[in-house]
Order: C-alpha cells, then sequence, then structure tokens
C-alpha cells in the first residue's frame, strides 16, 4: 500500500487525501480534468487528466474517484474499471464498520460513520461524516450519504441517489434511483425514482 491515484481535485478530493494519508497511503497523486491548469489541491499536486491517469495506471497500487456528483463518478468508475485499475475503497480510523457488512469498491466511509450489522454499500458511494446506516440496510451504486444522515434499519437506496445533510429515513422505507433527499428531510414513505423530496414528513418538491 503506497501510491495512490486519486481521479477529482475538489474540495471532496482533499477529504478523501487526508483519510487515505491517515490509513497508510504513502504517495498520493491528483488527477482532473482541468488539468494542467489545474496543478494542486490543497497539500496535493494534480499531475494529469484521466487519460494519463489511464496510460500510468501500472505506477499506482490504488485509484479512487473523489467526484460529489454520482453519476460523473459512476461513469469515472466505469471507465476505469474497464481499464483494469485497482480500485479501492478508503474507510477512516474513526468509522465503525460491521465486519458483516459489505464495503463496495470506490466506496469511502468517512469518519464517525456507522455501517452496522449485514448492511450492503455498493460501489462508488459516499458515505459522509457522521452518516449512520443502520442493520440491514441495503445501499447501490453511486450513492451519496451527507453528513449527519440516518438511516433506519431495512431501508433501500437504489443507484445514483443523493441524501442531503441531516435527513432521517424511517426503517424499511425504499428510496429509488437517481432521487434527492433535501437536506434535514425526514423520510417516512417510499421514494419515486427521480423525484426530489424536502420536508418533515418528506414530500415532493414541486419546482415552479
Ligand atoms: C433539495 C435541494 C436539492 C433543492 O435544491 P434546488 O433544486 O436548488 O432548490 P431551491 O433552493 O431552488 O429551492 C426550491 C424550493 O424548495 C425549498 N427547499 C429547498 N431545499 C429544501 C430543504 N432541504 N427542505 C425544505 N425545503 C427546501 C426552498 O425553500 C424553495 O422553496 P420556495 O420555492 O417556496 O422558495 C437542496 O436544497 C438540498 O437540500 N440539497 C442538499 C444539500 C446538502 O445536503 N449538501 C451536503 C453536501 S455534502
Amino acid at each position: 500500500m503506497s501510491r495512490l491515484a486519486v481521479l477529482g481535485a475538489s474540495g471532496h478530493g482533499k477529504v478523501i487525501a487526508d483519510i487515505a494519508g491517515q490509513t497508510g497511503w504513502k504517495v498520493i497523486d491528483f488527477f482532473d480534468d482541468a488539468w494542467p491548469s489545474l496543478r494542486r489541491n490543497s497539500h496535493w499536486e494534480v499531475v494529469g487528466n484521466t487519460s494519463q491517469l489511464i496510460s500510468v495506471l501500472d505506477q499506482y497500487d490504488g485509484v479512487f474517484v473523489a467526484i460529489g456528483n454520482n453519476s460523473i463518478r459512476l461513469i469515472k468508475l466505469i471507465e476505469l474499471e474497464q481499464a483494469n485499475a485497482q480500485i479501492v475503497s478508503i474507510v477512516h480510523p474513526a468509522a465503525i464498520v460491521s465486519v458483516y457488512s459489505h464495503i463496495g469498491k470506490g466506496s469511502v466511509i468517512m469518519p464517525g460513520a456507522i455501517i452496522n450489522v449485514d448492511v450492503s454499500v455498493g460501489d462508488g458511494c459516499i458515505i459522509n461524516t457522521g452518516a449512520t446506516v443502520d442493520h440491514d440496510c441495503m445501499l447501490g451504486r453511486g450513492v451519496h450519504l451527507s453528513p449527519g444522515v440516518h438511516l433506519s434499519g431495512n431501508v433501500t437506496v437504489s443507484d445514483n441517489t443523493w441524501i442531503g445533510v441531516g435527513a432521517c429515513v424511517r426503517q424499511l422505507t425504499s428510496i429509488g434511483t437517481n432521487a434527492i433527499v433535501g437536506a434535514g428531510a425526514v423520510v417516512v414513505r417510499d421514494v419515486d425514482s427521480d423525484k426530489t423530496v424536502v420536508g418533515n414528513p418528506a414530500r415532493i418538491l414541486n419546482r415552479k
């Protein structure tokens, strides 16, 4: 465990690099499609774009896609998997992760997050700071649980869905694909795919 390539030199990318350093990665290089105009991401260097990363994959022991947008993150993850990149997951030492859970490739579990027994987290997910995922929850690919989200037991969250900061979800609830749950929402009923819900109790946001 020595050299990590991180695709996506954003604020989220900085957080990933910081956690990766704390979990033993010795060298962390950023790649971003804004290179060469973008050369640094805070304490780390940006050394190339996606195609350059693909051409130097053999120089890295692990690759992580640190893009906050769920769809773009998944597209890049698939592109890198097809190029045989060694996609890794990253778990902060201050996260609590049940040994009876599954964490997919390219997912991050941030500090203070809790993943309880018999949970499955798909590939390319972000389980952000202090989020809790209770027993038997099933998360698809490219899901983002923002800081302080709480999922009760047996909740299903499908691919590409984003749950905003501080939202809570009642047990046995299903949230479809490409859905958005607004910050602070309290979800007490199933949420259909492609819908945005907000409020307590959460209701569909009808845009004017
Ligand atoms: C739900 C959300 C995606 C909607 O964003 P948007 O499409 O830009 O919507 P707008 O800000 O234009 O707001 C539209 C309406 O919904 C309301 N609204 C927006 N977010 C809301 C929320 N979380 N709870 C309740 N009402 C909300 C607004 O007050 C506005 O109401 P109005 O039309 O009566 O004035 C966004 O507000 C949100 O909550 N994002 C999550 C942010 C987050 O968790 N960030 C953490 C990143 S790690």
